[in-house]
């Protein structure tokens, strides 16, 4: 986790890392930090105040403001080390002359900072970190150029990295590598501004966004050397390649809150544009579908015999969804597995087994690893992705982005939404290459398709409705979700949204298997919010609704609009448009991505920055 950032040339090197830093707090925000270069020396700034560590750094650097040539800053997500200014990035080597910030875990860091203490060096944090710090201090004072001694460093690190490093003796130079973790490098010739050429890197492109639209994506084991306005990168042997310039879709304004209290609320408001721009284009009047920016070809497609979805988090329950329309559609068997799950079993794929990896990021370390591993097994990767070039996408065999824009608020809401919305056409698209389908049912389903956005917007539009339900319920400290079916990822979203916004525990449970074990815990008052809308086993799910209820349960039901049978059973009702049983997650998810902002926001919290949490998780 972690977000760092580097800015070499202009006038505003502080203002860069701050205003990219926070484009980067969605990735931690434990501390923050930065370090500059001001003449020969650096100068260093730190802060571990939580939720309030990015003011703070803000605070310090706006009273101590310097001409600089060049700087580096990150905030962080505690791995190794409390979160404390100790612990808190850049680090320096002895000498205070060389300062890094780093996003991953250096694995065999405790044998490196063995041998280093041994050779005199002198440790200040309790950080993986560092030890690269004293590691470049040795290769510099052996007479190595930065960017030398880094690509000498790297050879002896195992594990996950994006660092970004200066070195006071080298003013104006910025040095960063990666492996595994995410980094972009920006490259501006001046033209046009008052500030002049300039160079930066940082973990995501939105940091950088709005100084730079020439942007690069560094691969593992490449290292950039930066200069103002200018960019060279080589392999860890020091041989100088070429990279390719990204192509950006981002909005900078959209990044912005628009009016809205927090990024959670204008995103959740955003759903039914995110679910729309998805389907667009891909949905066809003759009732086909075309997806032709997929790379994996149709008749590799044909081939396929099996289908293994790997996720983690909101993705996975999207993943979950995506198995009853592959299935039902394509008639093809789909498992889905937790992907930091999946790696370590022997997992049995083969070249028939299409690997489908979603990720709103597309830079999840547990999902990557996962795809990797697949590959490994010869089997054909495709992504649901919502960062365009990012790291799965860029490896997958295919990908399919869902177009929800970029989400900065930590849960996952928007892109949720838009990755069912996708899965579910690309399961369609499967049925139709397999002959699945015939024209009229899929004429009919795309109608369906097509409809959803203005069903998210009826269902957004009862936000008042949920508000009242969620204050009766504020003090409520245990809940259980129930669904069945494709209730049940539906309801495993909702327990999982107010256990990260509100702090709330949530047990998120297939209603059939209560009767096993967990129905123990029902008794009088207990809270039960169970999916009731209709699905084919709706008459199941009111069954098991009824053996809640008897044992003093009290129950909110979510139910389709009209069906007052439904609404007969409960102690409050929360309503949705109905649709097509296989896509009415997409609908009914939204009020309970309400019911936990509204008690997360009821309860004073900050729902756009949960605390222990970070948008891109790139720790295993
Ligand atoms: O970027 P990804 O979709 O791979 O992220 C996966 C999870 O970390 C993510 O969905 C997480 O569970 C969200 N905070 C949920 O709101």
């Amino acid at each position: 986790m972690c977000g760092i950032i580097g800015v070499t040339g202009g006038r505003a090197v502080t203002d860069v890392l701050l205003q990219g830093l926070e484009r980067l707090e969605y990735r931690g925000y434990d501390s923050a930090g930065v370090v500059v270069q001001t003449g020969t020396e650096l100068w260093r700034a730190r802060a571990a105040r939580g939720t309030s560590s990015l003011a703070e750094l803000r605070r310090i650097v706006d009273g101590a403001p310097r001409p600089s040539a060049a700087g580096i800053g990150h905030t962080r997500w505690a791995t190794h080390g409390h979160p404390t200014e100790a612990n808190a990035h850049p680090h320096l080597d002895c000498s205070g002359r060389v300062a890094v910030v780093h996003n991953g875990i250096i694995e065999n860091y405790r044998e490196l900072a063995a041998k280093l203490a041994a050779g005199g060096h002198v440790f200040s944090s309790d950080t993986d970190t560092e030890v690269f710090a004293h590691l470049l201090e040795d290769e510099l004072t052996g007479g190595a150029s930065l960017a030398e001694a880094v690509r000498a460093t790297l050879r002896d690190i195992r594990g996950a990295f994006a660092v970004a490093v200066v070195w006071a003796g080298e003013p104006g130079t910025l040095v960063a590598a990666r492996r595994v973790s995410p980094l972009i490098v920006g490259v501006s010739d001046g033209e046009g501004s008052e500030d002049g050429p300039e160079a930066y890197v940082a973990s995501d492109i939105p940091a950088i966004l709005g100084r730079t639209r020439t942007l690069f994506a560094i691969d593992d084991d490449q290292v950039v050397e930066l200069r103002p306005g200018v960019m060279r990168v080589r392999t860890l042997a020091g041989k100088a390649i070429e990279v390719p310039q990204l192509s950006v879709d981002y909005d900078l304004e959209a990044a912005e809150k628009g009016g809205f209290a927090d990024f959670m609320s204008k995103e959740m408001h955003e759903q039914p544009r995110a679910v729309g721009d998805t389907l667009l284009g891909r949905l066809q009047g003759d009732g086909t579908l075309l997806l032709d920016e997929l790379r994996i070809g149709p008749d590799e497609l044909r081939q396929v015999e099996r289908v293994l979805v790997v996720a983690c988090g909101s993705s996975y329950h999207a993943g979950l969804v995506a198995k009853h329309a592959v299935e039902h559609w394509a008639r093809l068997g789909c498992e889905v597995d937790i992907a930091s799950e999946f790696r370590y079993r022997d997992p049995v794929l083969d070249e028939r087994t299409l690997v489908i990896g979603v990720s709103q990021s597309g830079e999840t370390i547990d999902t990557l690893q996962a795809l990797r591993e697949a590959r490994q097994w010869g089997a054909k990767v495709l992504v649901v992705a919502n960062v365009v070039d990012s790291s799965m996408a860029r490896e997958a065999d295919g990908v399919l982005y869902t177009h929800a824009g970029p989400e900065i608020g930590v849960a996952a809401t928007k892109t949720h939404l838009a990755q069912i919305a996708a899965l579910e056409v690309l399961a369609l698209y499967l049925a139709q290459l397999r002959g699945g389908l015939s024209p009229a049912d899929a004429r009919l389903l795309l109608a369906d398709l097509a409809g959803l956005p203005d069903l998210v917007q009826q269902a957004l539009d009862r936000d008042a409705d949920v508000a009242r339900v969620a204050e009766r319920f504020a003090d409520v400290r245990d809940f259980f979700f129930l669904g069945r079916h494709v209730g049940l990822p539906v309801a495993l979203e909702g327990a999982l949204k107010l256990k990260e916004i509100a702090y709330v525990r949530a047990e998120g449970y297939p209603a059939g298997e209560l009767k096993h074990g967990p129905i123990a815990l029902i008794e009088p008052g207990t809270v039960v919010i169970a999916v009731a809308t209709r699905t084919p086993v709706w008459e199941k799910m009111m069954a098991n609704v009824a053996e809640v209820r008897s044992r003093g349960a009290t129950v909110v039901l979510l139910a389709n609009d009209g069906h007052d049978e439904t609404a007969e059973q409960a102690d409050e009702v929360l309503w949705v448009p109905e649709t097509h049983p296989l896509f009415a997650p997409v609908v009914d998810v939204v009020p309970l991505q309400q019911f936990a902002y509204h008690v997360g926001r009821g309860r004073g919290l900050d729902v756009d920055r949960p605390r222990n949490l970070a948008k891109t998780v790139t720790v295993e």
